[in-house]
C-alpha cells in the first residue's frame, strides 16, 4: 500500500483508498496536483512510452542519439549517418552507408504532376503548412508505401520521405519567393543539394560552399531527434492509428510549426533584433525581463527537460563563432552573447535553472548563411525527419494499441433536461 506523496507532504491515503473516492477525494486532481504517472500499456503513446532511441538527462545536460554523445556526432557524423544511427539503431558501415545513400539519391525527384500541386498555393503561402501539405499528398502519389504492418513498404517510404524532404522543403522555399524549381543535382550530398535547390537558378551554376554545407549538415544533426517532443508525439500517436508514414509525419510538421515548438528560434531572432533596435541596451532588457515588464520575455532560455545547458546550445554556439567569422559578424550575435553572460551571472536565471536552449543560437547561423526567418522551421523539419521516422517505425516494430489520452473529466454531473 504506497503511499502517495506530494510537494506539501504526505497525501494522507493510500491510492487503493484514493481509487474508492473516500473523502470525496477526486482521483484525477489528487494525480494531477503529485505529478504521479501510472504506465499503462494502453496509454503508451501518451501518458508514458518506453523508447530505445535518445536518452536525455535534463539534469546533467546530457543528449545522446543510441547511446552516442550529441557532441561526438556533431564532430565526427554526417548528417546521412546519423539517420541511418537513429532508425537503424547503429551507425552504418561503409557499405552501408553507401547503400543508403545511393537509395536516397534515386529517389530525390518529385513527380511532375505533385509539382504542379504547389501552384495551388498563394504566392505569399509560408513555407510550413505548404510542406506539410506536400508530404501528406505522397501518400496520394505513393500508394505502393502505405502499409505500416510490411516491413518492405515501411523502407520504401522511408527512403522515399529521406529523400523527397529537402526537395519539397527547397520548392517551398522556392514558392514563397516567388522563383523557378531546380531539379536535384543527384552528384551532391543531401545538404549540397538542397542548398543548390534553395539559393540556385536553373540553367546557371551554384557554387556550393562546403563550410556552410558543413555546418548545416552538423545543425540537422542537433535537431535530429529529442525523444517524446511535441512532435514526434504527434507523429506516434498519428501512426498508432496504423496511419501511413507520410501523413503520420505531415502531422509532425504542423505541430513543430507552433511558435512554442520549432517556431522558437524564430522568436529568438525577432528578440534579439528588437533589442538591437531599442538600441543594444541589455542590462535594461534583463531588468524587464526579471521585473514582467511590458510583457518582455527571454526567448531561447529554458526548455521542459533541461534544468541545466542544453547541450545543442553550446554546440551551435561554437560554430556560429565559426560561420560569422566566415560570412560577416552579426551584431545579434553580440547581442545574444551578451545576452547569455548577463543571464548567467544573475541570480534570478541561476536559481531558476535557466540556461539557454538549442533554439538561442541556430536562428542567428541560418540569418547569416542567407535563410530568411521563414524557413527556419523547416529546415528544423528537416533535421528532426530521421527522428520522427524512427519513432514510428519502432512503435510499429512491437504490437501497438491505438494512442488515447486519459481524461479526467471536469465537467457537470448528471443533468436533466426536464429541468431547464
Ligand atoms: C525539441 O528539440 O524538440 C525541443 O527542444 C522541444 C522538446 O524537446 O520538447
Amino acid at each position: 500500500k504506497p503511499v502517495l506523496t506530494y510537494p506539501g507532504g504526505e497525501y494522507p491515503m493510500t491510492i487503493a483508498q484514493a481509487a474508492e473516492g473516500n473523502d470525496g477525494i477526486d482521483l484525477g486532481k489528487l494525480l494531477a496536483s503529485t505529478g504521479y504517472t501510472t504506465y499503462d500499456p494502453g496509454f503508451v503513446n501518451t501518458a508514458s512510452t518506453k523508447s530505445a532511441i535518445t536518452y536525455i538527462d535534463g539534469e546533467e545536460g546530457i543528449l545522446r542519439y543510441r547511446g552516442y554523445p550529441i557532441e561526438q556526432l556533431a564532430d565526427n557524423s554526417t548528417f546521412i549517418e546519423v539517420s541511418y544511427l537513429l532508425i537503424y539503431g547503429e551507425l552504418p558501415t561503409q557499405d552501408q552507408l553507401e547503400d543508403f545513400t545511393d537509395k536516397i539519391r534515386r529517389h530525390t525527384l518529385l513527380h511532375e504532376d505533385l509539382k504542379r500541386f504547389f501552384d495551388g498555393f498563394p504566392r505569399n503561402a509560408h513555407p510550413m503548412p505548404v510542406l506539410s501539405s506536400a508530404v501528406n499528398a505522397l501518400s496520394a502519389y505513393y500508394q505502393d508505401s502505405l502499409d505500416p504492418r510490411d516491413p518492405e513498404q515501411v523502407e520504401l517510404s522511408t527512403i522515399r520521405l529521406l529523400a523527397k524532404l529537402p526537395t519539397i522543403a527547397a520548392y517551398s522555399y522556392k514558392k514563397s519567393v516567388g522563383q523557378p524549381f531546380l531539379y536535384p543535382d543527384n552528384s551532391l550530398s543531401l545538404v549540397e543539394n538542397f542548398l543548390r535547390m534553395t539559393f540556385g537558378f536553373p540553367a546557371e551554376p551554384y557554387q556550393v560552399d562546403p563550410e556552410i554545407a558543413a555546418a548545416l549538415d552538423m545543425l540537422l544533426i542537433l535537431h535530429a531527434d529529442h525523444e517524446q517532443n511535441c512532435s514526434t508525439s504527434t507523429v506516434r500517436l498519428v501512426g498508432s492509428s496504423d496511419a501511413n508514414l507520410f501523413t503520420s509525419v505531415s502531422g509532425g510538421i504542423n505541430a513543430l510549426w507552433g511558435p512554442l515548438h520549432g517556431g522558437a528560434n524564430q522568436a529568438v531572432l525577432e528578440m534579439l533584433d528588437g533589442i538591437l533596435a531599442a538600441g543594444g541596451d541589455v542590462k535594461e532588457f534583463i531588468r524587464k525581463v526579471k521585473n514582467k515588464e511590458d510583457g518582455v520575455k527571454l526567448m531561447g532560455f529554458g526548455h521542459r527537460v533541461y534544468r541545466n545547458y542544453d547541450p545543442r546550445a553550446a554546440i551551435a554556439k561554437k560554430h556560429a563563432d565559426t560561420i560569422l567569422s566566415k560570412l560577416g559578424s552579426d551584431p545579434l550575435f553580440d547581442i545574444a552573447q551578451a545576452l547569455e553572460e548577463a543571464a548567467l551571472t544573475d541570480d534570478y536565471f541561476v536559481e531558476r535553472k535557466l540556461y539557454p536552449n538549442v533554439d538561442f543560437y541556430t536562428g542567428v547561423i541560418y540569418k547569416a548563411m542567407g535563410f530568411p526567418t521563414r524557413m527556419f522551421t523547416v529546415l528544423f523539419a528537416m533535421g528532426r525527419l530521421p527522428g520522427w521516422i524512427a519513432h514510428w517505425r519502432e512503435m510499429h516494430s512491437e504490437a501497438i494499441k491505438i494512442g488515447r489520452p486519459r481524461q479526467i473529466y471536469t465537467g457537470y454531473g448528471a443533468r436533466d433536461y426536464s429541468e431547464i
